[in-house]
């Protein structure tokens, strides 16, 4: 039984008594679309790297008590049980977080040549499901991995090159407007992300932001 499962059972009992049953967020329950975060016994997602609806309840022990709480962040205020309010990642993504170029149709992709290299990592950049783990677990609640993987997965391809400096100082402007805490490098981001995505990309976020201030080239 997977751990969003064991809700449905839970609550299913709980309907049953005319109880209320716990809200939880959930959607593809396949690991892409990041709705189904929680904190589970003080790890973001619980014991594993991975999303919460790709737990299973066999990474505990039989008759162990299991505390779950919501994402713990000012910029994700609580609706409900463990239900938060994530539009602020939404208005972020909103500030810069697409390309304006025409890009055709799924025949034209292999038309602009992308070096292996580049397309790797933006790739993995692409990865993020914006579940917002990085956040919940960083002690400063900082955004900085999940807007770091947003700028770099654009700012790594040629459709990307129209917009780069403006979008990433509009992110940033936008993801200290939130509320997100600045990155202290304790990589507790890093360390929980279910979709393995690097600090390398804050190092790149940073070095963008900076070029896009000094309006340098060649940073
Ligand atoms: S960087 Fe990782 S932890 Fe943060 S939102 Fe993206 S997938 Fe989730
Ligand atoms: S429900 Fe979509 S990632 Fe878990």
């Amino acid at each position: 039984m997977s751990f969003l499962e064991m809700f449905d059972v839970l609550n299913h009992d709980l309907i049953l008594k005319g109880e209320d049953p716990v809200a939880f967020d959930h959607d593809c329950r396949e690991g892409i679309c990041g709705a189904c975060s929680m904190y589970i016994n003080g790890r973001p997602h619980g014991p594993l790297q991975t999303t919460t609806c790709q737990l299973h309840m066999r990474s505990f022990h039989d008759g162990e008590t299991i505390t779950v709480e919501p994402w713990r962040a000012k910029a994700f205020p609580v609706i409900k049980d463990l239900v938060v309010n994530r539009d602020s990642f939404e208005r972020i993504q909103q500030a810069g977080g697409y390309i304006s170029v025409n890009t055709g149709g799924v025949p034209d992709a292999n038309e602009i040549a992308v070096a292996k290299t580049f397309a790797d990592k933006a790739f993995d950049a692409a990865a993020c499901i914006g579940c917002g783990a990085c956040v919940a677990a960083c002690k400063n609640s900082s955004a900085m991995l999940f807007v770091s993987a947003k700028v770099s997965q654009l700012a790594l391809l040629p459709q990307g090159q129209p917009e780069r400096k403006a979008r990433v100082e509009s992110m940033v402007n936008q993801m200290d407007a939130e509320g997100f805490g600045s990155c202290t490098n304790t990589l507790a981001c890093e360390a929980e992300c279910p979709k393995g995505i690097s600090v390398s990309n804050i190092a790149r976020m940073n070095r963008e932001y900076y070029a896009a201030k000094t309006k340098s080239e060649n940073v």
